[in-house]
């Protein structure tokens, strides 16, 4: 007699605690965010020379800027002085140069040490010695993603690994050409939930049917609870009488050119850890960016990106908009709602994953695998 041996339907999800502690968050903090690719803005909001952004990535405030020949830098948004954040603001654009609002000491788009009150009587100050520090970026899909390691992990592994996993080959993500689509649409959510319950969300579906109405309308195999990101390369097909992917199924914008006829009519979703989610669909490519500031609160900037003349002729957008804007809403109230019970003694071993959430648990995994020997500050 043979005994089958098959998984369990129900399998442990992390502890609660894992979403509440200081002291995980911390470690995650340092293990994770300051430690891999961290996508942190869209290049194409540099748009001029000395434009700057401020963002924060773990424990640190990153100061990314475009110079004069039209690169992109990114520093520690700390003066080597001492030590003044040098930017308190999220965004603006600098002149000449970033001056220091303490004692003046000025650098320039490069963090090269220009001027600084009685500099020329301290000729043994090295300028470049003494210029901003320097952190990593790459651009890719029209974003600045950065780097706070010393020894960056491989883009290509981490960041292109995880679309050509989801997608089976990063090609597939090439005809969408991402980085030359246009804004059409910012939202920025202030989500009280801690960002590894943002990501459990985002990546399955077992829930769609309960919150997501239109979604499910447009795309009906949502219905049955199975993530686009349960199959490798599957796109979720949208329904035969839904003309696009918008909050009513009305026709969509114009198609982006270079997509392949088997992605037409199709939506791809792609987890690229640890804080972005990429939509991609035949008109338009909607960018999540996550940027946990707290165990319990979590900011997302969702960018809708459109083909370019589409946004140049002012055509309306909202309808596209606004199907995912909901998905959002829907899906971040149920993160929040999920959010003050993590400390509850029932979950304090956690909750369960049903078979459509299995693939959670190898994201669980991974965490574990970062930050699994913390014990808990509290
Ligand atoms: S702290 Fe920046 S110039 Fe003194
Ligand atoms: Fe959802």
């Amino acid at each position: 007699m043979s005994v089958e041996l098959t998984t369990p339907s129900l399998i442990p999800t992390l502890p609660g605690y894992t979403y509440v502690d200081e002291g995980i968050f911390r470690a995650e903090q340092e293990r994770i965010f300051e430690q891999m690719w961290f996508c942190a803005v869209r290049s194409a909001d540099l748009d001029r020379p000395g434009a700057w952004r401020t963002v924060q990535i773990g424990r640190e405030s990153v100061l990314i800027s475009r110079t004069r020949k039209g690169g992109i830098r990114a520093f520690y948004n700390v003066c080597r002085h001492r030590g003044v954040k040098l930017r308190m603001e999220e965004q603006g654009v600098a002149a000449r140069s970033f001056q220091c609002p303490y004692h003046a000491w000025t650098y320039d788009f490069d963090g090269r040490l220009i001027a600084a009150p009685n500099l020329t009587k301290m000729p043994d100050i090295d300028r470049d010695e003494y210029g901003l520090v320097k952190v990593h970026i790459r651009e890719y899909l029209g974003y600045v993603w950065v780097c706070l390691a010393d020894e960056p992990p491989s883009f290509e592994l981490d960041v292109m690994g995880a679309i050509e996993e989801r997608l089976g080959d990063v090609k597939a993500i090439e005809g969408y050409d991402v980085a030359n689509l246009s804004l059409g649409r910012r939202v920025r959510y202030e989500v009280k939930a801690n960002w590894k319950l943002i990501i459990e969300n985002f990546m399955e579906c077992y829930h769609c049917a309960t919150i997501h109405p239109e979604l499910t309308e447009v795309l009906p195999e949502f219905a049955d609870g199975l993530a686009a990101q349960y199959f490798v390369g599957h796109g979720a097909d949208f329904g035969d009488d839904i003309k696009g992917f918008t909050v009513d199924g009305s026709e969509g914008l114009d198609r982006i050119p270079g997509i392949d006829e088997d992605q037409d009519r199709r939506y791809y979703a792609i987890t690229i850890k640890p804080t972005v989610f990429v939509n991609l669909v035949p008109d338009h490519v909607i960018i999540h960016r996550m940027f946990p500031l707290a165990a319990d609160r979590t900011v997302v900037e969702c960018d809708w990106l459109y083909v370019p003349s589409v946004v140049e002729s002012g055509k309306d957008v909202s309808a596209s908009v606004e199907l995912f804007h909901r998905v959002n809403q829907q899906d971040f109230d149920a993160c929040e709602r999920c959010q003050p019970a993590m400390s509850s003694k029932v979950y304090a071993k956690g909750g369960v994953l049903v078979p459509s959430e299995h693939h959670i648990a190898a994201f669980h995994d991974w965490v574990s695998g970062k930050v699994g020997d913390v014990t808990p500050s509290s």
